[in-house]
């Protein structure tokens, strides 16, 4: 039994008592020579385990010049709560604000679709044009209401969408290759290049101005930008594809349309991949150079998750991002390296679920703010709780029932995955 089998054992066993005790039949236990590893799997061993008495997730740090007043960030999840006309609705700032109230310094909403040829699911939010922004107005105020932050995330799936989702305009990608679902997309040409470039600008432009405190570009996953960067993705000939530097173009001029369609002192965070699925040591040689290029091109933090393809077995299950599939603190050592790597702060999500854990990684700076985001599904009052000291661990288990749904309707937490997995 590998180190990860045998620390989820230990945690089933701890959390479900006597039944998990059945489940757990043939778990050899601890290793003894390495206590740590089980007790915080994929968490650097030469980490300061002693934490101090001041809790460091209170601490508040600045992204830009916006101070952000806990350690504590509600990444983005596809809400499908927009109306039929890609507009927010009033359920969709409800849900922002609730997300607020529960705690966490800074809330980043799902994908909003930068232009109708790059959206990926219904009844999502689309920012293309002013007419959209006196819906989207609603969530920040919701959220400012009750005194929180808000960044809007956009993004442009590329591959990703289908004719029946995007008003038949059909998938376009760098390269025709398939994508998680097998279909092949048409290749984009230069002009769909440098469109969907600029509605990155207009987007950011229209967020701004219906009240977001700040921006996270999607860069990661297998979005659009990550589309470019990935060289699986990416088989261009012409100055989009080939070398690093190539494959970066498009990302970093996405950054330099939004940056210059909101200014110097608007926060920016660009979401990007530690790694694409296999955690190879070169996928992160490439994610730290392309955060310096970032950074060189004037982003002002970091959310570091994880892209790639995997499958999730199971006759019913359509195939997966690297991102969904639990792995307990999946992303913290690629997040530790790209923050070693570069002067802006990190966020590092994916399988976060222990306070203790959460607590050690900002006291140890493998990242300057952590990311929940199934966890708060779950229980969007968990920051609040872990933040007035609490050390319980999440109830959510992440088989992704969520994640499912959201092909039949709004984002829920179906409630149930907590015991079918832990
Ligand atoms: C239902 C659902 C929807 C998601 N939608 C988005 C999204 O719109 N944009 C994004 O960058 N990540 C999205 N994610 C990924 C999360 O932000 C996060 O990276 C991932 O779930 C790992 O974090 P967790 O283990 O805390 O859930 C989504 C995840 C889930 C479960
Ligand atoms: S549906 Fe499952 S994976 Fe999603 S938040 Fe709820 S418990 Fe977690």
């Amino acid at each position: 039994m590998d180190v990860w089998a045998r620390a989820s054992c230990n945690r089933r066993t701890f959390l479900k008592g006597v039944g998990a005790l059945a489940l757990c039949s043939g778990c050899p236990g601890p290793d003894p020579d390495n206590p740590r590893v089980i007790e915080y799997p994929n968490i650097p061993e030469d980490w300061d385990f002693n934490l101090p008495a001041a809790d460091p997730l209170l601490a508040s740090y600045t992204i830009n010049k916006l101070t952000i007043p806990n350690r504590l960030t509600k990444t983005a999840t596809r809400e499908r709560m927009a109306d039929w006309q890609w507009r927010a609705t009033g359920t969709y700032a409800d849900w922002q604000r609730t997300l607020a109230c529960g705690g966490a310094g800074l809330v980043i909403t799902g994908s909003i679709y930068t232009q109708l040829a790059g959206a990926g699911l219904p009844e999502s939010c689309l920012a293309d044009g002013a007419d959209k922004v006196p819906c989207l107005k609603l969530a920040p105020q919701a959220v400012h209401d009750v005194g929180g932050i808000i960044f809007a995330q956009l993004t442009d799936v590329g591959a990703e969408t289908t004719a029946q989702i995007n008003g038949g305009l059909g998938a376009r990608a760098p390269s025709a290759v398939p994508n998680l679902n097998g279909q092949v997309p048409r290749v984009m040409s230069a002009a769909e290049i440098a469109d969907a470039i600029a509605a990155f600008g207009q987007a950011a432009a229209i967020v701004r101005d219906a009240g977001f405190d700040g921006i996270e570009i999607q860069m990661g996953h297998d979005d659009l930008a990550s589309q470019f960067l990935n060289p699986a993705r990416n088989k261009r000939t012409d100055g989009y594809g080939g070398n690093l530097a190539n494959r970066q173009r498009f990302a970093l001029e996405v950054l330099a349309a939004v940056r210059q369609a909101v200014g110097p002192d608007y926060p920016l965070i660009a979401k990007i991949n530690g790694d694409l699925g296999t955690q190879a040591p070169e996928d992160l040689d490439e994610a730290i150079q392309t955060a310096l290029a970032l950074e060189q091109g004037g982003i002002d933090a970091f959310d570091v998750s994880c892209g790639g393809p995997e499958a999730i077995s199971g006759p019913h299950r359509p195939p997966l991002e690297a991102f969904s599939e639990f792995k307990e603190n999946r992303n913290v050592k690629s997040a530790a390296a790209i923050r070693a790597a570069v002067h802006r702060p990190v966020i590092v999500v994916g399988g976060l679920r222990e306070p203790r854990t959460m607590r050690l990684i900002a006291h140890n700076e493998g990242a300057d703010a952590i990311g929940l985001a199934r966890p708060l599904i779950r229980s969007p009052y968990f920051a609040k709780q872990i933040l007035e000291g609490s050390e319980d661990r999440s109830l959510c288990g992440s088989p992704n029932d969520c994640l499912f749904g959201l092909e039949q309707g709004r984002l829920q937490c179906w409630n149930m995955c907590d015991t079918c997995s832990a």
